[in-house]
């Protein structure tokens, strides 16, 4: 399977001055957690990283360091994760015929969960990893008054891994750029041309880390994670 990881980002809501997956969490930078989890996972045997070319060389550093195994390529991301997905396609080997796309800041996804979306998405031709919301969702207007609060059993929080078929995605994406869609991930393209998505039951750890308080949370995690091991 292969995988294309968006790395491109600035992290602003982070409020740091570089790309958030170069800060360091417990000694290591964030994008080396989620590529020590790709590495792990059974199902994955490439892997692309989208990013910015001023990122490159201490995203090379980190590969090395981790001595992969598995084939990396460095790919020029975009100004939104959009273009910087779309990019990301370009640059798969023809031979691809299927894709995850995990997001370099949910460092903490486990290689089991990779497999589990890699297995599933052999029988459908999109799926995104997903858990049922916890909070009660409003919906509200400009004026940040309440107009709609829908049914928590329909609502689920998307994360990634998100599979697809390699062309169908190629072709949502160039149909979506000439409709000028914009979209915070990629099953929205599909939902938008009225392909069907899966959904895989996704891991509560599993968050995408956005701002100062996510770096904590997942210290915290990876904290457990590492004496468990012990
Ligand atoms: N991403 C990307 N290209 C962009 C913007 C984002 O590849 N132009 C990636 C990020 O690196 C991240 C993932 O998409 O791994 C999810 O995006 P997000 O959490 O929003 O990260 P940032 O855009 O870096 O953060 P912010 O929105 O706070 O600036
Ligand atoms: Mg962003």
């Amino acid at each position: 399977m292969y995988l294309l990881i968006p790395a491109a980002g600035m992290g602003r809501r982070m409020g740091s001055s570089r790309n958030k997956l170069l800060l360091s969490l417990l000694g290591q930078p964030l994008l080396a957690w989620t590529l020590k989890a790709a590495e792990a996972s059974q199902s994955i045997t490439w892997i692309g990283i989208m990013g910015q070319p001023y990122d490159f060389e201490e995203f090379k550093a980190i590969a090395e360091s981790l001595h992969l195994t598995k084939p990396l390529q460095l790919i020029q991301g975009g100004e939104t994760r959009q273009d910087s997905v779309y990019n990301g396609l370009q640059g798969l080997p023809e031979r691809a015929e299927r894709v995850l796309i995990h997001d370099g800041a949910r460092c903490l996804a486990t290689p089991e969960l990779f497999d589990r979306c890699a297995a599933e998405l052999q029988h459908c031709q999109g799926l995104i990893a997903a858990i049922p919301v916890k909070d009660t969702i409003k919906v509200v207007n400009e004026q940040h008054r309440i107009t709609d609060t829908p049914n928590r059993q329909y609502l689920w929080a998307a994360q990634t891994p998100q599979g697809f078929e390699v062309e169908l995605l190629k072709r949502c994406h160039q149909y979506g750029r000439e409709q000028g869609w914009q979209v915070t991930d990629d099953a929205a393209l599909l939902e938008k041309c009225e392909i069907p998505v899966k959904i895989v039951e996704g891991e509560e750890t599993n968050l995408k880390v956005t701002t100062p308080v996510d770096l904590a949370i997942a210290e915290f995690i990876l904290r457990q994670r590492v004496i468990s091991e012990q």
